[in-house]
């Protein structure tokens, strides 16, 4: 039996707002612990929380020399060069404007010969190199409430695996493909255990089209129908989101403390 947590709750009023929190998070989590160990996202929701964190980073507001990250996901497969695979995603957004150092990230490997093979690698460095200090995530489209792509069906103990994209994903992320036929039907994701095993989570949500998952999210009872719902098994997580997606939720909660 998991015990259950209430969730911290944060409501914003733009999404810019809701970047500009994220990353001031992930800024006070290095500057408290400059070797610290993140898990990250990719998606449309994150980029402006990247933007933000370059900007700082420029702004001499933090340096990542001494910070480690693991991505949550990537496609299976893809080659890596391709413009949107996550590892060109994380060099666009990220990597390629700060200095966390290349031997310090790790995103599975899209074009590894075995999918099973390089998420047991992938599963083996998170343990080696952890525990994570702090996870931000995104939550998936529609009814899929996925975290990573963790999509439903998967268990609270599931670590990295191979994963089949639920259909509502591929149709939400083909606009990142100039060829819609090109994007992969797999993934490897880090499973739900390997995010509960974060010290701290963060999951930042924008829009109206979230606002169903993150309200099932939220009050559901803890399944894998809504992989989400089990971030409720952790003390201590951090719901951030705009107006619109928390749209549904009964009362407004701003800055709602533990
Ligand atoms: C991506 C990931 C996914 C996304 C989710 C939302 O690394 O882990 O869970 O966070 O699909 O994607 P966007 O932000 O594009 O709506």
């Amino acid at each position: 039996m998991y015990q259950e947590f209430t969730p911290e709750v944060l409501v914003l009023p733009t999404p810019k707002d809701v970047d500009r929190y994220a990353a001031g998070c992930v800024i006070a989590q290095i500057n408290g612990k400059h070797d610290s160990v993140l898990t990250l996202p990719t998606g449309a929701t994150p980029q402006g929380m990247y933007e933000r964190l370059v900007q700082l980073f420029k702004q001499g507001q933090v340096d990542f020399s001494r910070v480690t990250t693991f991505n949550l996901d990537e496609y299976f497969p893809i080659p890596e060069s391709h413009p949107a695979s996550y590892a060109e995603y994380m060099k666009t957004h990220f990597f390629r404007h700060v200095n966390v150092p290349s031997s310090n990230i790790y995103l599975p490997n899209g074009q590894a010969e075995s999918a099973h093979t390089e998420a047991t690698r992938f599963d083996r460095l998170i343990q080696q190199r952890g525990p994570v200090d702090l996870a931000v995530l995104g939550i998936g489209p529609g009814k899929t409430c996925h975290i990573g792509f963790n999509e439903r069906g998967s268990q609270v103990d599931s670590r990295t695996r191979y994963m089949p994209l639920d259909p509502q994903t591929r149709e939400a992320n083909a606009v990142f493909f100039k060829d819609p036929n090109e994007m992969p039907v797999g993934s490897i994701t880090q499973g739900i255990r390997n995010i509960l095993e974060a010290q701290r989570i963060l999951l930042i949500a924008k829009g109206e089209r979230k606002a169903w998952g993150i309200k099932r999210s939220l009050t559901c009872k803890p399944s894998s129908d809504v992989p989400a719902s089990f971030l409720r098994f952790h003390p201590d997580v951090c719901f951030i989101l705009d107006e619109g997606a928390a749209e549904l939720l009964r009362s407004k909660y701003i800055a709602l403390k533990k």
